[in-house]
């Protein structure tokens, strides 16, 4: 089987196989045009903007070893960086899209800004490879705090007298950390599990004609294990890549079957609508 390089051509393959399903693979560059700075882009990418945290290196604001010595980068970051100041793009709601028409078999995505779960994609078909902000517990006893506890902690958080009031644990005084994923922190293990099963649907599904999908998208494919996520995909069953520039597997590791769909992601959504004659209910799901 092989997709062309183009959108139309993309379209044409979920008509001619109506019981094709999707598995997505995103990072933050399907969030960049809600506001969202991706991390590695040039100029714009967030890891390029730290210089006011004054960091060691760009990555140890999400470093678990940095942290424990310095918590202050990661609040500060985290006030900024919070989710409800920010609405899904049009990329997320194409996803959501998928999920109503019954064409979604999973969403596997790298971001904490838990947008997909705004879009209305229901919680089963996402998996947060990195964590979120939704869960959040001491780092030291254990104990957990909700969402809206963190939250409000969080924007209490400042500087008095040159010393940083982190958000601290009621119990110990520890710092109460989101479950994201840090360097030198393990994946949830919903991550391998929801994977393992989904190889699984993958190798049956070329058998069984049902046929699945995977597209890459937003991501540069730099942070292991997701970025082995595409190398693991079966020869069987076709990749593609939606993004910017070309990446990870999709550069080093060419497959004959690969597409490859260069481009902003919300204009490549919004030409796949077009093409698949969604245009309709696209346009209603997206909240302006
Ligand atoms: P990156 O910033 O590394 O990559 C984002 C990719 O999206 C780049 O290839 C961009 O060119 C592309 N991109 C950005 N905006 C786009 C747009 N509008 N249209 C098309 N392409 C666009 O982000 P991730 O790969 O998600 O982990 O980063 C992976 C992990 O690195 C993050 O989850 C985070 C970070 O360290 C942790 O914090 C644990």
């Amino acid at each position: 089987m092989k997709i062309g390089n183009t959108v139309e051509s993309l379209a044409s393959y979920f008509k001619e196989f109506p019981k094709s399903k999707v598995i997505f693979l995103v990072g933050a560059g399907i969030s960049t045009s809600c506001g969202i700075p991706d991390f590695r882009s040039p100029e714009t990418g967030l890891y390029h903007n730290l210089s006011k945290l004054k960091l060691p290196f760009a990555e140890a604001v999400f470093d678990i070893d940095f942290y424990e010595e310095n918590p202050e980068p990661f609040y500060t970051l985290a006030k900024e960086l919070y989710p409800g100041n920010f609405k899904p793009s049009k990329f997320h709601y194409m996803m959501k899209l998928f999920q109503d028409k019954k064409r979604l078999e999973r969403i596997y995505t790298q971001n904490i800004d838990t947008l997909e779960r705004l879009a209305g994609i229901r919680s089963e078909l996402i998996v947060e490879a990195h964590g979120s902000f939704a869960d959040n517990h001491c780092i030291s006893c254990g104990e957990e705090y909700p969402q809206e506890v963190f939250k409000s902690r969080l924007e209490e958080c400042s500087k008095i007298d040159g010393k940083f009031d982190y958000a601290a644990c009621v119990k110990c005084q520890s710092f109460i950390k989101p479950k994201i994923v840090f360097f030198g922190e393990d994946l949830p293990k919903r991550f391998f599990d929801t994977w393992a099963q989904d190889l699984e649907t993958m190798q049956q599904s070329s058998k069984n004609g049902s046929e699945v999908v995977v597209i890459v998208a937003g991501t540069s494919l730099a942070v292991y294990p997701f970025a082995s996520l595409p190398t693991e995909v079966p020869n069987t069953v076709v990749r593609g890549l939606m993004n910017k520039n070309t990446v990870g597997d999709f550069s080093k590791h060419p497959r004959k079957s690969d597409f490859l769909l260069t481009g902003d992601l919300d204009e490549l959504a919004t030409e796949l609508m077009e093409h698949l004659g969604w245009s309709k209910e696209f346009n209603d799901l997206i909240v302006t």
